[in-house]
């Protein structure tokens, strides 16, 4: 099974009854394992929690620290990019080449790296003064 097939599997569990728009992701960590997430949306909107998020969470959960591998997918007309929190939660476990594959339910596919979506992004090396 490839990446994007695991975050379509977990695409159709999210639970997106306010936007209905089921996004999945899937995490290969550097330890070779797949961590999955879904968005988790809530009555009252901002608690709603993107695909990515729940992948990461899922990764650390599991005793994982380190992003190899990036993929993502939507019911979408071309593939959705993550938003700009996501990007921000995927620089803290991933080094700018990691690769993030974006993806359509109709096969469309748009090939990118971390810090193609995080360029100039914040980091721990500026903590510290
Ligand atoms: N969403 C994700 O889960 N990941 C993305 O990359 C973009 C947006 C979710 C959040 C919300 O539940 C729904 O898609 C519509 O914004």
């Amino acid at each position: 099974m490839t990446l994007i097939d695991a975050a379509e599997t977990v695409r159709r569990r999210a639970y997106a009854p306010y936007s209905g728009f089921l996004v999945g992701a899937a995490i290969r960590g550097a330890g070779g394992g797949v961590h999955l997430g879904c968005n988790v949306e809530n009555a009252a909107f901002p608690e709603g929690t993107c695909a990515e998020a729940g992948a990461i969470a899922a990764m650390v959960a599991a005793g994982e620290r380190a992003i190899a591998e990036v993929a993502v997918i939507a019911d979408a007309a071309e593939p959705v990019p993550p938003c700009g929190g996501c990007r921000q939660k995927l620089a803290e476990f991933a080094g700018p080449d990691v690769p993030v594959t974006l993806a359509t339910t109709a096969g469309a596919r748009r090939r990118t790296t971390v810090g193609d979506l995080l360029p100039g992004g914040f980091s721990a090396r500026f903590l510290g003064g």
